[in-house]
């Protein structure tokens, strides 16, 4: 499974690239508006950070201003890949742009129908946000459970990029169930990395070590 960061902290980007475990990075307004950045300057300084996909997303909403954009965000660099929101419009956007070459991710996805929607529309990553449905109540990993069912009948190249993700456990069941990729807030690698016996196993083995080298 790829690892992405879901981040526009430059910092944040730096320390866990430095790990060795980022695949990608995927930003969005939000995002981009708390790192209180301008959205171009940060997309290229994350591009040499990280070799690797790197979404940014459209601003406009109407088909015609989101391939403008996604024109001008494609030519930054071949590992931009813009991200469209799941409309009609969007799905527009996504084919015209894929005929062009332009890598897509489509976001906001919350349904497996949406989901083959996009893949039919050329998409390369399809990103649906599972804690956002578990914030309704509901189980955002049994939408992963059917996509990934509806993905083995059928084929699909189209990626899925597991979004939304607010604990460990929905990247262990995410790889569980074999999606592709999965986007997460920069503490979720920490907790990732942390278990407490490793931690009590090392003060124990550097305690140890200091007696056997008096
Ligand atoms: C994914 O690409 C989105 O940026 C992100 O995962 C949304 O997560 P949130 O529901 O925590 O805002």
């Amino acid at each position: 499974m790829k690892f992405f960061l879901d981040t526009a902290e430059l910092e944040d980007i730096k320390k866990y690239a430095a790990w060795g475990v980022v695949d990608g990075v995927t930003t969005n307004p939000s995002l981009i508006a708390k790192a209180g950045v301008d959205q171009e300057t940060r997309i290229k300084e994350i591009l040499e950070i990280v070799d690797g996909p790197i979404s940014s997303e459209v601003n406009a909403t109407d088909v015609e201003g989101m391939v403008e954009e996604g024109r001008k965000f494609g030519a930054w660099h071949e590992n931009v890949f813009v991200k469209l929101p799941t409309t009609p419009e969007g799905l527009q956007a996504c084919k015209i742009l894929r005929s062009e070459g332009i890598k897509v991710n489509m976001t906001l996805i919350f349904s497996v129908s949406q989901a083959v929607m996009c893949a039919k529309a050329g998409a390369n990553f399809v990103s649906p946000f599972i804690g956002r449905v578990d914030d309704m109540s509901q189980d955002g990993m049994s939408l992963i459970e059917e996509m990934t069912q509806v993905w083995m009948n059928y084929g699909f190249d189209t990626e899925i990029l597991v979004a939304s993700i607010r604990h460990p456990r929905h990247v262990v069941d995410s790889m569980r169930l074999g999606a592709d990729i999965a986007t997460m807030p920069p503490k979720i690698f920490d907790q990732l990395m942390k278990h407490p016996l490793t931690d009590i196993g090392l003060a124990k083995f550097i305690e140890d070590s200091k007696k056997s080298q008096a």
